[in-house]
């Protein structure tokens, strides 16, 4: 196989899909890609309504698309069931007796499920869901690892109509009662423990400890998988292999309104509360459906593995939704990349023949530092398609992905999308788009992705300004759970009907969007969105903090590190324990994944006139050791200073 060709363009190196890749990709030019994405943006009804019928309709739509800024209701009058789309749609063809999930343990224990079988597990688990008195719209929460189960409760609850919100099992005993309380949620799904390096960390006791915050929970489902000791409370606690295996294997897909929301997925914003980012059927199994097909260019002969975890939207969109629409046969890891050592997925991706590999840059970053031996030593050539999500990439990441591990061979799409968007929005198309490192290249279909300024006036080519999304898109978020407002003033507010996507970026002279990162406080942390806001107030919670502010530093593998600054309350002793106390707090409080890396205790912060802490200021400090910023407008100019010789010191 010839390697893909590299080409000068106006700026950089750009690569070509090499011939061959082409030669069978759903998109396989530019031109093609061009003429399609015109009529997406011209004629979305017929260009969506075309991609919508690939799928199974139990009643057809009567229009595709209502648009009421910010309210979107696609594919309206339709009814649908997901699961049915995801797993009956295939058991009248080859697909039935064919892998749909090819799963393997931390110990490598291997387990798989055609389509048929899965289809029975999805039938047994929705039928012990509807036994335990669970109804369509009842809200269930799963905080579970990545075993087959995870994936199958989430299908059951869309089969029957019970909206899941998962929530990551990385995520603290507090995380998990916010959440509950948030949605309101009746039922829990979760499992003994989960393995993460070897370790079984518990699960069902960090949900036993949320409940006793909690009353509203009728009943929780516990797999077993690391066989802990936990304790079954009578009436409300019930074994998933007990419920299981007295259900039966048949269920009827009932039709659900095309707007009958299928999931709610937490993530952070810019204050203390995380938001309950709400998906629904229709659009959203059209977008995910889509996305699979043109950019991961899905084909019944693929392997297709993503790296992510369920507990995000990657996991949602990216394992559990879009491939099994798209019929095709993954791969499923339940643990740690570098678990018993970093060539552990390298190895998967040698005795699964994967040949599509979706991965954060983060992930990569991590790679390379193990060094090239490990994959080296493995036979990679089976991959024919790369991925990357989360956070820019940086070239060199890139360049070691696309060189190493693709054998300069397989095209990268660098993909862009937010749990808001719930698809890809931003990416190339992997038979056609000439890629760069570091840009997520061209909008997806349909998407009318445009770079404003301050003033609402599109920013010319290489100048930075606003993200923003001018028209809906089907597999777009449709509020924020139980909070109409915030979901207005948090996207829709700042260019009056546009989706306001909070980041920066800019176009480069072939129409390139390239990511800067976010413009609000939000950090993004291996890939992980989280809100300053957030891990501020989980430190002022502490009986020793008075005060606290939260910024991101440049970290060679995470992307960003967590920075902490905290100023006591009077009484209190600054100490290397207190810091060590107070790095530990914020980790029962959000997860392991919000703990600060550094945690500066200072006497004072920098403070504009009016009381406000001049975050830009503390970002620098960290970044550069020092602050060339303008600090004209700072109370007291002396505080940078001191805090100049605290990180010093
Ligand atoms: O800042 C962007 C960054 O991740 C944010 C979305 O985070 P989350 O909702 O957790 O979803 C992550 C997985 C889809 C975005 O606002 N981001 C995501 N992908 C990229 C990215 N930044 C640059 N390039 C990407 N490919």
């Amino acid at each position: 196989m010839s390697t893909s060709t590299e080409q000068q363009s106006t700026e950089a190196a750009a690569f070509l899909p090499s011939p061959e890749f082409a030669a069978t990709a759903r998109i396989s030019s530019m031109e093609q890609y061009e003429e399609m994405y015109r009529e997406s943006i011209d004629s979305p009804d017929t260009f969506w309504a075309k991609e919508a019928n690939d799928l199974s309709w139990q009643e057809p739509w009567s229009s595709v698309l209502e648009w009421n800024a910010p309210d979107a209701k696609w594919f309206s009058g339709a009814k649908v069931n997901m699961a049915e789309n995801c797993l009956d749609r295939h058991l009248t063809s080859s697909r039935k007796n064919k892998a749909a999930i090819l799963w393997e343990g931390e110990f490598g224990e291997k387990r798989t499920f055609t389509y048929q079988q899965l289809h029975r597990e999805v039938c047994r688990f929705s039928n012990a869901l509807l036994n335990e008195g669970v109804q369509a719209g009842d809200r269930v929460l799963l905080y579970m690892p990545m075993i087959p189960e995870a994936v199958i409760a989430m299908l059951a609850c869309a089969r029957i109509g019970a909206v899941h919100s998962v929530v990551f099992g990385g995520f603290s005993v507090e995380s998990i009662v916010d959440r509950l309380s948030d949605c309101q949620a009746t039922y829990v799904v979760t499992s003994d423990g989960s393995y993460r390096r070897g370790k079984a960390i518990p699960l069902k006791a960090n949900v036993d400890e949320a409940l006793k915050s909690y009353s509203g929970v009728k009943k929780c489902f516990v797999v077993q998988r690391t066989n802990t000791d936990i304790e079954m409370i009578d009436g409300r606690d019930v074994w998933w292999h007990d419920v299981t295996e007295a259900a039966s294997v048949h269920h009827t897909a009932p039709g659900f309104d095309s707007e009958h929301p299928l999931f709610i997925l937490y993530t952070s914003g810019s204050t203390g509360k995380p938001k309950g980012v709400l998906h629904t059927t229709g659009g959203y199994m059209v977008g995910t459906y889509s996305t699979c097909k043109y950019i991961f260019d899905m084909n019944d002969e693929d392997v297709y593995w993503c790296t992510a975890d369920v507990g995000w939207i990657t996991g949602h969109s990216y394992i559990c939704y879009g491939p099994l629409l798209n019929g095709v046969t993954q791969v499923m890891y339940e643990g740690a990349p570098n678990y018993p050592d970093f060539s552990r997925f390298w190895k998967m991706v040698e005795d699964y023949s994967v040949s599509i590999f979706y991965t954060a840059p983060t992930a990569i970053r991590a790679f390379i530092k193990a060094g090239d031996d490990l994959p080296n030593a493995y036979d990679l050539s089976s991959l024919r398609l790369l991925g990357t999500v989360g956070e820019p990439i940086n070239p060199e990441a890139w360049l070691w992905y696309h060189k190493v591990i693709g054998g300069g061979k397989c095209p990268i799409v660098d993909t862009w999308w937010q749990t808001e968007t719930g698809a890809i929005m931003i990416s190339p198309l992997p038979g056609a788009t000439p890629t760069k490192p570091g840009t997520a290249t061209r909008p997806f279909f349909g998407v009318d992705a445009v770079i404003l300024d301050e003033n609402g006036n599109e920013c010319p080519l290489n100048t930075s300004g606003k993200l923003v999304v001018r028209k809906p898109w089907p597999s777009m978020l449709r509020g924020i759970y139980g909070d109409p407002q915030r979901f207005k003033d948090t996207y829709w507010s700042e260019y009056e009907g546009y989706y306001s996507v909070g980041d920066g970026a800019q176009k480069d002279d072939d129409k390139n969007t390239w990511i800067i990162g976010r413009l609000d406080d939000v950090l993004n942390v291996s890939g992980h969105r989280l809100g300053t806001a957030e891990i501020e107030s989980a430190l002022v919670a502490h009986s020793a903090v008075a005060e606290a502010a939260i910024v991101g530093r440049p970290h060679e593998i995470k992307g960003q590190a967590v920075v902490g600054f905290v100023i006591l309350k009077g009484d209190q002793e600054a100490g290397d324990e207190l810091v060590q106390e107070l790095r530990k707090h914020v980790a029962n409080l959000i997860g392991a994944l919000a703990r600060p890396d550094d945690l500066y205790i200072v006497a004072a912060l920098p403070k504009t006139r009016s009381g406000k802490i001049m975050r830009r200021l503390l970002k620098e400090l960290v970044a550069t050791g020092k602050v060339t910023g303008n600090t004209t407008t700072l109370e007291d100019p002396k505080v940078i200073d001191d805090l100049v010789a605290k990180l010093q010191g």
